[in-house]
């Protein structure tokens, strides 16, 4: 009776070892899906309403000359190629701000949002954007629709910019959880 009473205390514990052991095991090695894209950001300067994807809502403060607390709103194309003109597959809408006093860097967190014959739905990303660097790597944190619990890494390279108003970024998105 006691050893019967030991199976039933200890095999529901062996269960959820052998569970959490497999997922631990969950190592991916080549990415579920793979999409490459280009952000194109317009700042409104003022007059160029028409033309302009983004605007700041805050101002700088007067931290540092690297445009600290500067908050920027975004509703941006994004494309296939490097063309600002080309069809926009998805739209990138969220916002960015500047967070250091030494040096330009910002953090990002915005939604892509898909809707073409390709795709349709969302992947949510946000990151710290340390723009001397070469690449810097943000995080894909969930999708919805075609995306349905995506996760991954969005990998962003400054493609080129031109002063403060138009700057493009490669975004090389790599998710490693597909449903
Ligand atoms: C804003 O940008 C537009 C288009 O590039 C330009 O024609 C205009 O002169 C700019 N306005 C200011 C205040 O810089
Ligand atoms: C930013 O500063 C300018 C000039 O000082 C001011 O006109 C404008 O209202 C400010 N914008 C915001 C969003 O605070
Ligand atoms: C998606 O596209 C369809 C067809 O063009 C349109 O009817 C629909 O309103 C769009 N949905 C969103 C959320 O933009
Ligand atoms: C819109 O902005 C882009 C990027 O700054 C610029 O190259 C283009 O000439 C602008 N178009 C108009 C119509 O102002």
């Amino acid at each position: 009776m006691r050893d019967l009473v030991m199976i039933f205390f200890i095999s529901p514990l062996f269960i959820s070892l052998s569970v959490s052991s497999a997922k631990n095991s969950f190592k991916p090695k080549e990415p579920c899906k793979h999409i490459v894209l280009y952000y194109h950001d317009i700042l409104f300067n003022g007059t160029d309403a028409a033309n302009a994807t983004s605007a700041a809502a805050t101002n700088a403060t007067k931290l540092g000359n690297f445009n600290f607390g500067m908050l920027v709103v975004f509703d941006d194309p994004m494309t296939k190629d490097n063309h600002l003109l080309s069809r926009p597959v998805a739209r990138a809408q969220g916002f960015y701000f500047y967070d250091m006093k030494s040096t330009y860097t910002a953090w990002f967190a915005y939604t892509l949002i898909f809707n073409s014959t390709e795709y349709k739905g969302t992947l949510n990303i946000m990151g710290a954007d340390l723009m001397m660097m070469e690449t810097r790597d943000f995080s894909v944190v969930g999708g919805t629709g075609d995306f349905f619990m995506a996760r991954g890494i969005a990998t962003i390279h400054t493609d080129t910019f031109q002063g403060d108003y138009y700057f493009r970024l490669k975004m090389d998105i790599k998710l490693y959880e597909c449903y």
